[in-house]
């Protein structure tokens, strides 16, 4: 009669050999060269994100009233994950849209504008949406 069920012992190396990847993945993961990719991305990211939030600020104030809080669309058509260039953009927003939209040139500057397109890319597209 055994005390040990057979099951144990290559239970007991598999824990051993998870150990060891475990061990083998946090090298890897702290490696110089992984955390020189990682800081490059962050630093990329934090440009984007103040850009984003000072393109929600500037729609919330300009724009929501007639495309909604969420740019999902009013008296004005959803804008969320929009396609148009940021080209595009610029001018629609800053010349309007004659008997639709009005012209913000007078209110807003041309990197208001692309805060405004970084703002409306970074919002989830409705699903089957092909704008
Ligand atoms: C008075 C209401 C109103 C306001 C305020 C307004 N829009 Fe519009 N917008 C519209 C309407 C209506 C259309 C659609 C016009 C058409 O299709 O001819 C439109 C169209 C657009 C389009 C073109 C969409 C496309 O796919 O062709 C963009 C981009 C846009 N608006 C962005 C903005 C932004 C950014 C702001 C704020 C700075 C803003 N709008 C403020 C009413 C408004």
């Amino acid at each position: 009669m055994s005390i040990d069920p057979p099951g144990n012992k290559p239970r007991r190396a598999g824990g051993a050999a998870a150990l060891r990847l475990t061990g083998l993945l946090c090298v890897a993961m702290t490696g110089p060269a992984a955390l020189g990719a990682d800081d490059a991305r962050l630093a990329t990211d934090a440009v984007s994100v103040t850009e984003v939030t000072r393109g929600r600020t500037l729609f919330a104030a300009n724009c929501a009233h007639c495309h909604a809080d969420d740019a999902s669309g009013d008296e004005g058509p959803d804008l969320r994950g929009i396609r148009k260039s940021d080209e595009r953009i610029r001018q629609v927003v800053l010349a309007g849209i004659a008997g639709e939209m009005p012209a913000f040139g007078k209110k807003l500057s041309a990197a208001d504008t692309r805060a405004l397109a970084d703002f409306l890319r970074s919002l989830p597209r409705p699903a089957g949406d092909d704008k």
